[in-house]
């Protein structure tokens, strides 16, 4: 690498630093109860226990399409009344690679909410796209006409996360499927943070309304609510036919791994006959939205909740005063998020002892550091 190479890296580093936004990575020594993680029953923390395979040992196509991974597949379909399901190694290639698959068949417009993970945000700068405000129906609506106006052979292709990741709000799922049946377009739904958390199988928010047949596109992980990695597509049989020829993120990568498929699916399956996870969770989910006093209701669905601060060094205060008391937050800052926020996820692991603790110190310390 050439020092000019070199010098040019430092100096965006230097920026972030000198902005107070330098990432790093870090890890705690002391005992901390954790609400940064997406970990929203406690599961990562579960050790691997399969006697099925580690490792898939090749591609779906070349060796690695193992009974275990077909299994989780049709769960999914089955639960979803889902034509067809692809599970992929990692929620963010999955992501990246079926959208740009699906962009590049030049069919499309992409109408795309601004807050969209990067996971969801296209590369491809030539295409036609148009972004809507977040989670904002009517702005969908103003973006469609637009659309509709300027590329009328185009289909509309909405793209919306059902939980949000970083502020936990939710889509208003049954609005967007009206008006995405009035403009004929289609609709991809990325249930990263709902899977594990809300639906009757566990599979997210259009799981949960009874509306899976309406959205043309479900994106789902397993690295959230289920404690593991991968991610899956539940779609109808002719787009997935189409993704397994031409999705390059499906064809030229390792198979997730079947021992990691087993876990998943049993994970679901233990969530489907126990409702203690998620009730613990709803029950927590109730107890804190009032702690944070905030003139906007929190959905009793997601376990995200943000607390906005208007300025860096207080978002740090706050950020101090929890750590002091055991507790560590997510720090989210621009770019992530326009605005400066502690992310707080909560978990149904945590004990009552912790509950209680965290109760109590949000509403001492946090809160009196805000603004
Ligand atoms: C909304 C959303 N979609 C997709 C992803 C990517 O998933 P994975 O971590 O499995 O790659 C994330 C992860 O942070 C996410 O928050």
């Amino acid at each position: 690498m050439t020092t000019r190479i070199l010098n040019t890296f430092n100096q965006h580093l230097e920026k972030r630093r000198t902005q107070n936004r330098l990432r790093t990575l870090y890890h705690t020594t002391e005992p901390v109860i954790n609400l940064m993680t997406n970990d929203y029953h406690g599961f990562s923390k579960h050790p691997l226990v399969s006697k099925t395979p580690s490792g898939a040992g090749g591609s779906r196509l070349l060796g690695g399409n193992h009974p275990a991974i077909e299994n989780l597949e049709k769960h999914i379909c089955q639960a979803l009344s889902k034509e067809a399901c692809l599970v992929f190694p990692s929620g963010f290639q999955c992501h990246q690679s079926v959208l740009e698959t699906l962009i590049e068949t030049n069919e499309f417009v992409v109408i795309d909410d601004q807050l969209n993970h990067a996971s969801l945000q296209t590369k491809q700068s030539k295409i036609p796209r148009y972004r809507f405000r977040h989670h904002d129906l009517k702005n969908c609506e103003v973006k469609l006409q637009a659309a509709q106006k300027r590329y009328p052979r185009l289909t509309p292709l909405i793209i919306a996360e059902s939980i949000h990741s970083m502020d936990g709000t939710v889509l208003a799922l049954p609005a967007f499927i009206e008006l995405k049946k009035k403009y004929k377009a289609c609709l991809v739904l990325d249930e990263a943070h709902a899977v594990g958390v809300c639906g009757n199988s566990h599979l997210g928010l259009a799981d949960e309304h009874g509306c899976t047949s309406d959205v043309d596109i479900i994106l789902g992980t397993f690295s959230k609510g289920l404690g593991a990695m991968g991610a899956f597509v539940a779609t109808q049989k002719i787009i997935a036919d189409y993704l397994i020829n031409y999705c390059k993120g499906f064809i030229y990568t390792t198979a997730l791994s079947p021992g990691l498929a087993d876990i998943i699916q049993s994970r679901l399956e233990r969530l489907n006959q126990n409702d203690y996870f998620i009730n613990r969770l709803r029950h927590f989910i109730s107890e804190f939205s009032p702690v944070l006093n905030t003139t906007n209701t929190h959905s009793p669905l997601s376990p995200v909740f943000q607390i906005p601060f208007s300025s860096n060094s207080s978002l740090c205060e706050a950020r101090d005063h929890l750590a002091k008391h055991t507790i560590a937050v997510g720090l989210i800052r621009p770019p992530t998020y326009p605005q400066n926020m502690l992310r707080v996820c909560l978990s149904s692991e945590l004990s009552d002892h912790n509950w209680n603790h965290i109760l109590s110190s949000f509403d001492k310390l946090a809160l009196e550091a805000r603004n």
